[in-house]
This record gives structure tokens, C-alpha cells and sequence, in this order.
């Protein structure tokens, strides 16, 4: 079932950790540097936080690396940031390889030019019977299109005759949005301070431990990393339930 009451008890190590890697603008201006050099940090950090976790316990880490509302930034900003992708695709996919870990991309591709969905479709190839890490990159990402999305699908298959209107559940609804396989985020991390959540994965962060971090994603690291998943242990997940219900010890309530 996927009803998160089912899984109460005290977490030990999150199964799949959800991050926004924010702040590498600032980050920049901070030391006087384009915004540009901010986000090749940023993406320096983004590959050693994959190596990272992939050497850990956990199962799963999705990325934030472009939103849906990203392309209001200005047009060199956004070229720039297509054009690390594209060129982190070339340059990643090997270690990727090594490492055992499988990539994935979520989000809305077909704003992307032709190339670069080229070769979002070959890196997921290429790695799909790796049975390591799953890695999932949210390009052109909003939780609201993964929810219009899954709503378009259940609409079809009811069109088609395929399934009925009660058939619609919370089961197969989250079997529609992104990343089914992956069991919700156990813990967001938000670099750079901001504590919202910028429409990221808004049906598979409903009961998801929260992590809002005031450093700034160039700056994140390992260090880092470990004071978010010590938090994450530290905390009584009761999906609804009183402390009492969990029966750890930590709530009497
Ligand atoms: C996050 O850093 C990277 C992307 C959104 C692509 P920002 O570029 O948002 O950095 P700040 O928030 O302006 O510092
Ligand atoms: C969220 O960061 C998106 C990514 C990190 C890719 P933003 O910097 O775009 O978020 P807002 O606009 O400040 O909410
Ligand atoms: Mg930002």
C-alpha cells in the first residue's frame, strides 16, 4: 500500500533523498564572479553529492537542476545552463557507467533542442541495467505538470475504456506521476536558505521530512550531507499518528 501510515517507525538512513541545489548565484556574486561560474561550481558539487550518496546506503537522489519557471531568467543564463547540461552529459556518462548508477530525466523534454534530447535518451540507455543509485535529474521540472500529467494519463485510459473513474486512487495516481519506482523523497534538502519548494515534486513531497540548508549549493558537501541525514534520524516520522502510536519512546503524546 501506499498510504504512508503504514510505514511509521523512527527513520534510520533516508531511502531516497530529494534535493534543491539553490543558491549558486549568490554564491557567485558573493565573490565578485559571473553567475556562471556559480553554476559550474554548482555542478562540480552536484557530481561529487552523486558519488557520494552511490557509495552510501541510500537507494535513490533526484536533482533539481531546472525548473519550469527557469526559463524566465534571462536568455544567456538559460543557454548557459543548457549548455552545461549538454556538456555534463558527455562528460558524466562514463563515471555514471563505473559507478553502477542508473540516470534518469524527469521534467518536460520537448522544449529542449533536438541534440540535447538526443542525448538525455542515450544516457538513459546507456545506463538503464544499472542496478546502483537511481539518479534522478528534473530538467524542465514542475510538480504541477507531473500532476496535469498523471491526470491526462488516467483521463485517457478512461476514454479508452481501459479503467473506470473509481478506479482513480491515490495508488494509481502515484503510479502515473514521476518516479514511481522510487518511493516517495524521505528528506528534502534546500540549499541557500529559501524555505519553499519551488514547485519540486508537490505529490511526492506530501509526507516528506524537510532539510532547508543556509549554505549555498557551491558550497555543499559531504559535511553537509551527513548534518541533514543526522537531522533526518533524529526525527519522529508518525504520518498522522500520536508520538504514543509510534511507540519509540520519544513522545508521550
Ligand atoms: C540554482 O541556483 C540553480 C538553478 C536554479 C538552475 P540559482 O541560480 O537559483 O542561485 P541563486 O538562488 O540565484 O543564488
Ligand atoms: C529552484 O531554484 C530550482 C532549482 C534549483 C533548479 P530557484 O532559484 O529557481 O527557486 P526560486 O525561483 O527562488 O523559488
Ligand atoms: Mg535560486
Amino acid at each position: 500500500m501506499l498510504n504512508p501510515s503504514d510505514n511509521t517507525s523512527l527513520p534510520v538512513t533516508p531511502l531516497h533523498i530529494a534535493i534543491i541545489m539553490d543558491g549558486n548565484g549568490r554564491w557567485a556574486n558573493k565573490r565578485g564572479l559571473p553567475r556562471a561560474a556559480g553554476h559550474q561550481a554548482g555542478f562540480k558539487v552536484a557530481r561529487s553529492i552523486v558519488e557520494a550518496v552511490g557509495k552510501r546506503q541510500h537507494k535513490a537522489l533526484t536533482l533539481f537542476a531546472f525548473s519550469s519557471e527557469n526559463w524566465r531568467r534571462p536568455p544567456t543564463e538559460v543557454r548557459l545552463l543548457l549548455e552545461l547540461f549538454m556538456s555534463a552529459l558527455h562528460s558524466e556518462v562514463d563515471k555514471l557507467m563505473d559507478n553502477n548508477v542508473h540516470m534518469r530525466f524527469i521534467g518536460e523534454r520537448s522544449a529542449f533542442p533536438d541534440k540535447l534530447r538526443e542525448q538525455m535518451n542515450l544516457a538513459e540507455q546507456k545506463t538503464a541495467a544499472n542496478d546502483g543509485l537511481k539518479l534522478a535529474i528534473a530538467v524542465n521540472y514542475g510538480g504541477r505538470w507531473d500532476i496535469v500529467n498523471a491526470a491526462k494519463k488516467l483521463a485517457s485510459s478512461v476514454q479508452a475504456g481501459e479503467m473506470t473513474v473509481d478506479d482513480i486512487t491515490e495508488e494509481t495516481f502515484a503510479q502515473r506521476v514521476c518516479l514511481p519506482d522510487c518511493g516517495d523523497p524521505d528528506i528534502l534538502i534546500r540549499t541557500g536558505g529559501d524555505q519553499r519548494i519551488s514547485n519540486y515534486l508537490l505529490w511526492q513531497l506530501a509526507y516528506t521530512e524537510l532539510f532547508i540548508d543556509e549554505v549555498l549549493w557551491p558550497d555543499f558537501s559531504e559535511i553537509e550531507l551527513d548534518r541533514a541525514i543526522d537531522s533526518f534520524a533524529s526525527r519522529e516520522r508518525r504520518f498522522g499518528r500520536t508520538g504514543a502510536q509510534i511507540g519509540n519512546g520519544k513522545s508521550d503524546a
